[in-house]
């Protein structure tokens, strides 16, 4: 029964790969260049082993058969399903587990387990002391471009019960190895949108596509997330900054394959993905300059600057 839990998610790994593996074929690429690669749980029924040093988060195995262990469960199913699960809070086609690889568990892209013991933590975003509960609500407001679940809503407390269980045996306050995303250097040049369209062409988009629209698998799933248009994460979110994208897609992508772009192309593919149009800031002034100079008065934003006669932020 738990057992089948972590298959169906690696059957849906290869789902992807199997439409990949179409895709090839049937578009005729070039298929060294974006090679069909297993997943990174390369066994079936093996739990994903992490390098030595990082904190094992526990086999989905040795969730309890309770009340709690019912929890956790509801937890990990909303985080990878969260549309279908949690529809009356998100705005888009994307789920928690597309942004924090492996259900949550995979260190370097933001993990839970790590996330669970470093709150409450001061953020600059909003200037206080944030619970963990607030940043979850976060990431529903600005990365999920949806509405934020109430404090002790069933939402909060499945994921929350997820993330502890996530994080059995963690040194509560330590800053974990493998959290967050790792700080990427500077460019040795200044990001370059043309340069990281053709990386884009080159990386991206057999998965992504063109458009950066994602792919839908026959039946509507969604089957590769959108990183830009009205179905992506919206203009507040930390994904839209330039220098966060960077670090997570040199870490993370392609998918599987991290670490396989240089640190320029990735900082070349994450400006072009964010100079692309996507939902409005939540927190919208007014007048997009207005909120431009109030929440993206910096150059790791894009939000606000014309590019190809066109304002971003004002809408397609
Ligand atoms: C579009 C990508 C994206 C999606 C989707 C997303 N997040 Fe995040 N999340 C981020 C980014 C970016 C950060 C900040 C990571 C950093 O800079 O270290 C973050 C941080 C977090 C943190 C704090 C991590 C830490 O170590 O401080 C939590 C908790 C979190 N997200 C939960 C969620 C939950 C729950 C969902 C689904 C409801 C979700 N996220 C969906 C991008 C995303
Ligand atoms: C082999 C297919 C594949 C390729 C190639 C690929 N990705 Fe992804 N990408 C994925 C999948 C799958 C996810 C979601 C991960 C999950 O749900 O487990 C993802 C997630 C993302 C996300 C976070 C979710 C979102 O929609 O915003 C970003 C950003 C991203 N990819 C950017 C890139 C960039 C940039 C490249 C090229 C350098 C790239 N990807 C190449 C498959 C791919």
């Amino acid at each position: 029964m738990r057992l089948e839990k972590l298959q169906t998610n690696r059957s849906r790994t290869w789902t992807r790969m199997a439409m990949l593996a179409a895709l090839l074929g049937g578009v005729g690429f070039t298929v060294a260049e974006t090679a069909v690669v297993p997943p990174h749980t390369p066994k079936v029924g093996a739990i994903p082993k992490y390098p030595p040093g990082m904190f094992q988060p526990p086999s989905p195995t040795t969730i309890p058969d309770d009340e709690m262990g019912a929890m956790i469960r509801k937890g990990q199913r909303i985080f990878m399903h969260t549309g279908e699960l949690a529809p009356q809070f998100v705005g888009n086609r994307l789920a928690c587990a597309n942004c924090h690889l492996d259900a949550g568990r995979m260190p370097d892209s933001a993990p839970m387990w790590a996330a669970f013991v470093s709150y409450p933590a001061y953020r600059s975003k909003n200037q206080h002391v944030n619970t963990l509960a607030e940043r979850i609500q976060g990431c529903f407001t600005y990365s999920m471009n949806g509405k934020a679940p109430p404090l002790g809503d069933p939402v909060l407390v499945a994921l929350q019960s997820y993330f502890q269980w996530l994080a059995t045996g963690a040194e509560v306050g330590s800053k974990m190895m493998g959290s967050g995303y790792p700080k990427l250097d500077q460019p040795e040049r200044e990001p370059d949108y043309f340069e990281g369209q053709k990386v884009y062409a080159q990386n991206c988009a057999l998965c992504h596509g063109a458009n950066g629209e994602g792919q839908r698998s026959s039946d509507g799933k969604q089957v590769f997330p959108p990183l830009w248009g009205p179905e992506s994460f919206n203009w507040g979110a930390g994904m839209h900054r330039i220098g966060t994208a960077a670090a997570f897609i040199k870490a993370n992508m392609p998918f599987s394959r991290g670490g396989l772009l240089s640190t320029q192309q990735a900082w070349d593919v994450a400006l072009f993905m964010n100079s692309h149009e996507r939902p409005q800031d939540p927190r919208f002034a007014g007048s997009v300059d207005a909120t431009r100079e109030q929440f993206h008065a910096s150059d790791d934003s894009m939000y606000g600057r014309r590019f190809n006669g066109h304002l971003l932020g004002s809408g397609r």
